[in-house]
């Protein structure tokens, strides 16, 4: 299951059983009480935060509608900066990250999420008429990178789809966008790869959704070599608007062999108003010459798609579905994937008796993410655990990513349509591997006195050692 080719992912989930059509009651956490400054200005206290968490994106001819560097562009925005980042988890947060801070894992690599103690300050800051504080407090500003600048740094090589063009009322399309070939010449071990799309969009402009920026919603690319048989063909993460980039595991490099030619069967582009001619580049970093992966990375894709059945005018709609892990298991990224109606998911890991709820996230289909765990805070689950995904579903006039709450909509490829997905990356350990890894976690237990989540078997008592008693 772990190898699924291209397109076929998306169908051949997991058929997970449902545990009956229980309406759940998702309360959404609320932001504890952090400890805000009594009196915080701009230069002191919110500008630090923006640097580090927002201007990525607010800044001239980035992403996001607006710039949020000086105190002019910030304070119109001040109240509107109260409520995004107000959201915490869920749809319409800002900055977007999504994973619930109340509960399960919570290191994970390149999280900008903020602080309850931030949100506090902004909401005081706000409150108290967003005054702009001593200038002589403006922290240096950060040194900017060029927006278009790739987050992996400059690939070693980067293929471009074919070109396409999407009309600005077109319906939406799905299909094949065909072939490229990578010209390379020797095999490699894939580091990070990141999706750009290139488009003749003016910039700067605004748009509501991080989507009406781009034309390709999603796309599926896998590569073959010239005497693979289509079952060698690798398959690589799926590409989704406002995704961030794959960083592999360092000891689990992706082979791109030589001659490889990447195919892009499963596409999906929409229309955003402007007539839109585009492509899609894939930038691979490599590892050095000469690297040899001691562990092959996994997508563990699992949920539960033919029984999806989410009906028209109801929130909270809940879905399960269950896939045991057919090794030791280390789980490198958490990643949500549900379509328009999907605004929470869970994923709990059971092992005997032991229960953990590893993650809980928002979700918005708006921007999808993938969450990848700091090396010493992933999950390490044995084989045998049942990994156990729930999903949340708000099919009603509140949630606005749905077109029309009107209709019943089950499963498909369709953004109408449903998915209701994890997307996990992996690494498989055998037994001695994985004790290893266990006692590392566990000595750092030890050092730091502190709990370990995902690392299912710490602190767990070992079976005796000589069961037939030998003293
Ligand atoms: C990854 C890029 C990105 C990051 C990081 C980011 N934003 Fe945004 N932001 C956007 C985009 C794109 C939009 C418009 C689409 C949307 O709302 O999702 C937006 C919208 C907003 C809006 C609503 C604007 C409106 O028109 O009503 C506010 C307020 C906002 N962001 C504040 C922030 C703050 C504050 C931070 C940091 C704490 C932040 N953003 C971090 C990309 C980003």
């Amino acid at each position: 299951m772990t190898t699924m080719s291209n397109v076929r992912w998306v169908r051949s989930v997991v058929r997970g059983c449902i545990a009956g059509a229980a309406v759940w009651v998702v309360a959404a956490p609320l932001p504890a009480a952090g400890q805000a400054p009594a009196q915080p200005t701009f230069t002191k206290d919110i500008a630090p935060i923006l640097q580090r968490s927002c201007q990525k994106c607010h800044r001239p001819n980035a992403l996001a509608p607006m710039s949020l560097i000086s105190y002019e562009d910030v304070r119109p925005w001040a109240r509107s900066i109260k409520y995004r980042t107000g959201l915490r988890s869920r749809m319409g947060v800002m900055p977007p990250w999504y994973i619930e801070k109340n509960i399960g894992i919570q290191r994970f690599k390149d999280d900008w999420s903020l602080s309850d103690a931030e949100v506090a300050t902004i909401a005081a800051w706000a409150d108290n008429g967003a005054p702009r504080g001593n200038p002589a407090d403006m922290p240096t500003p950060p040194p900017f990178v060029d927006v278009d600048a790739w987050e992996i740094g400059q690939p070693d090589l980067i293929v471009s789809s074919p070109s396409f063009e999407v009309k600005a009322l077109a319906a939406d399309w799905w299909g094949s966008l065909g072939e490229a070939d990578t010209g390379l010449t020797e095999d490699r071990y894939v580091a990070a790869i990141e999706y750009r799309e290139r488009n003749d969009l003016p910039r700067g402009v605004k748009s509501d959704t991080v989507g009406g920026l781009f034309v390709v919603h999603h796309a599926v690319f896998i590569s073959f070599a010239p005497d693979d048989s289509p079952n060698d063909a690798t398959q690589w993460p799926v590409h989704e608007v406002g995704r961030n980039a794959d960083v592999f595991d360092e000891e689990a490099g992706q082979l791109l062999k030589a001659g490889s030619t990447l195919m892009f069967p499963s596409v999906h582009l929409h229309a955003n108003g402007t007539d839109t001619t585009g492509r899609l580049e894939v930038g691979f970093k490599f590892h050095p010459k000469g690297y040899e992966p001691t562990r092959k990375m996994q997508l563990l894709f699992f949920g539960n798609g033919p029984d999806i059945d989410i009906r028209a005018m109801e929130d909270n709609q809940r879905m399960d579905a269950y896939f045991t892990l057919p090794e030791n298991t280390k789980v490198s990224v958490y990643e949500p994937h549900m379509h328009a109606p999907g605004v929470r998911m869970c994923l709990e890991a059971i092992w005997g008796t032991t229960v953990e709820t590893l993650n809980c996230s928002g979700y918005d289909h708006n921007w999808v993410r993938a969450y990848k765990y700091e090396d010493d805070a992933a999950p390490l689950l044995p084989k045998g655990t049942i990994l156990h995904l729930t999903g949340y579903f708000n099919n009603t006039q509140t949630n606005p990513n749905v077109v029309d709450p009107r209709n019943w909509s089950g499963s498909g490829h369709r953004s109408v349509d449903n998915m209701f997905i994890n997307l996990l990356q992996a690494i498989y350990l055998d037994d001695d591997e994985f004790e290893a890894e266990v006692a590392k976690r566990e000595q750092k237990m030890r050092l730091t006195g502190g709990t370990d989540i995902g690392c299912l078997l710490c602190g767990a008592a070992d079976p005796p050692a000589n069961a037939g008693g030998s003293q």
